[in-house]
């Protein structure tokens, strides 16, 4: 059983959708959520752990170089969520966790990310484009903010009448579809990341189980 740390620094209603998807795969479920960590005391996403008997830390802005790494060193972590975490993750996390450390963003990666690219002005900014699609990306983190390899994305479209609260609603809805299947996906082995840089492996036994088209899908890479 794969050990998730699970990294939010808001609400987490991406946490509650992998808590809840492990939950329903049961006995199949590939992993467990062993650690949620956040930079911020007041973060919802500390309080929905707690409530499920998971521990729960705030690691707060100050806190020591390195400090990140013992921690999640400290609870065996073996795959690490990223779960709209808003501080940077050291190098030394990132290369720690190679392949092993996943995100989800709220557009179609490359397009609206990057540095101070999170929550509501990424909205805006696919609003002020005038793009008419846009959509969530599940991805490998690496030392780039939001250039990792793309794991799966799921778009939605973006009416011209939109509003970036209406975008976000739309976009996260996707998000906590998306996101439960590739961290599972992860977990089990089906998908990883190969020395090539490159994604392999499908989402066959995820999307499979909620009905959706299997690895013929059509946003899912293939291998
Ligand atoms: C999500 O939109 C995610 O894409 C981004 O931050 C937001 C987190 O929302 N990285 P929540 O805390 O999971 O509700």
């Amino acid at each position: 059983m794969q050990r998730i740390a699970v990294l939010a620094s808001g609400g987490g209603s991406n946490l509650h959708a992998v808590l809840d998807h492990l939950d329903a795969l049961g006995a199949d479920a590939p992993a467990a959520v062993a650690l949620v960590v956040s930079d911020r005391a007041d973060a919802y996403a500390l309080e929905r752990a707690r409530t499920r008997g998971i521990t729960a830390v705030h690691l707060p802005r100050g806190a020591a170089e390195g400090a990140l790494e013992q921690l999640l060193a400290d609870h065996g972590t073996d795959l690490v969520a990223l779960a709209g975490y808003l501080r940077l993750i050291p190098a030394s996390v990132v290369r720690r966790w190679a392949g092993k450390m996943l995100n989800v963003h709220p557009s179609l990666l490359p397009m609206f990310g990057g540095h101070g690219m999170y929550g509501h002005r990424v909205h805006a900014a696919v609003l002020a484009s005038g793009t008419r699609l846009s959509g969530a990306t599940v991805h490998f983190v690496n030392e780039q903010f939001d250039r990792g390899a793309i794991i799966a994305q799921w778009p939605v479209p973006v009416p011209v009448d939109d509003t970036v609260d209406r975008l976000a609603e739309r976009v996260l809805r996707v998000e906590h579809r998306l996101y439960p299947w590739c961290v599972a996906a992860v977990a089990r082995g089906a998908v990883r990341l190969g020395d090539d840089g490159r994604v392999h492996g499908t989402l066959p036994y995820e999307f499979a189980r909620f009905g959706v088209e299997g690895p013929q899908h059509p946003f899912v890479p293939e291998s």
